[in-house]
């Protein structure tokens, strides 16, 4: 007989396939932290609001079930010049954060692209100028991930670094 209470399930992470069987209640971040080995999202504040777990996907208090067949990126899987931008910025202090803070902005920096406007884009009309991703853009595409040592000046300086 089935165990009701667990799934076998199929999770690509930085481009592995990985099958496991969890709990129903596993969230995807314990999943990638405790059964995967991988720790580059951080377990901050376990209520998705500081932003130390996010990944490429969704947000890390989605169910590992819930990511069955989706594709998952962590830090370990980013190949992109802001890894080398947050060191040259100094963009870390104790590093916590960091994870969370560099696949939040990869994630930006795509939306943008695309032509997403945020809270504080002027005029968002479909005839409107895209946004410029000035230091305000940047801070408001980024407050949901805290820092708590403050690194938030480098962490701009980085991310405006690789824009230019
Ligand atoms: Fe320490 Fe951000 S560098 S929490």
């Amino acid at each position: 007989m089935t165990d009701p209470t667990s799934s076998t399930i199929s999770l690509r992470v930085d481009e592995v396939t990985h099958e496991l069987t969890v709990d129903n209640r596993r969230t995807l971040l314990d999943a990638l932290r405790e059964d995967l080995d991988r720790t580059g999202p951080k377990k901050g504040c376990d209520h998705g609001q500081c932003g130390a777990c996010t990944v490429l996907l969704d947000g890390c208090l989605t169910l590992a079930v819930a990511a069955e067949g989706a594709e998952v990126t962590t830090v370990a899987g980013l190949d992109h010049p802001l890894q080398a931008a947050f060191v040259a910025h100094d963009g870390f202090q104790c590093g916590y954060c960091t994870s969370g803070q560099l696949c939040s902005a990869v994630a930006m920096l795509a939306e943008h692209a695309a032509g997403w406007p945020s809270a504080v884009s002027g005029d968002v009309s479909p005839d409107g100028p895209p946004a410029t991703l000035d230091a305000a853009e940047v801070r408001e595409r980024m407050s949901g991930n805290l820092c708590r040592c403050g690194a938030y000046p480098s962490i701009v300086r980085a991310v405006l670094e690789v824009t230019r």
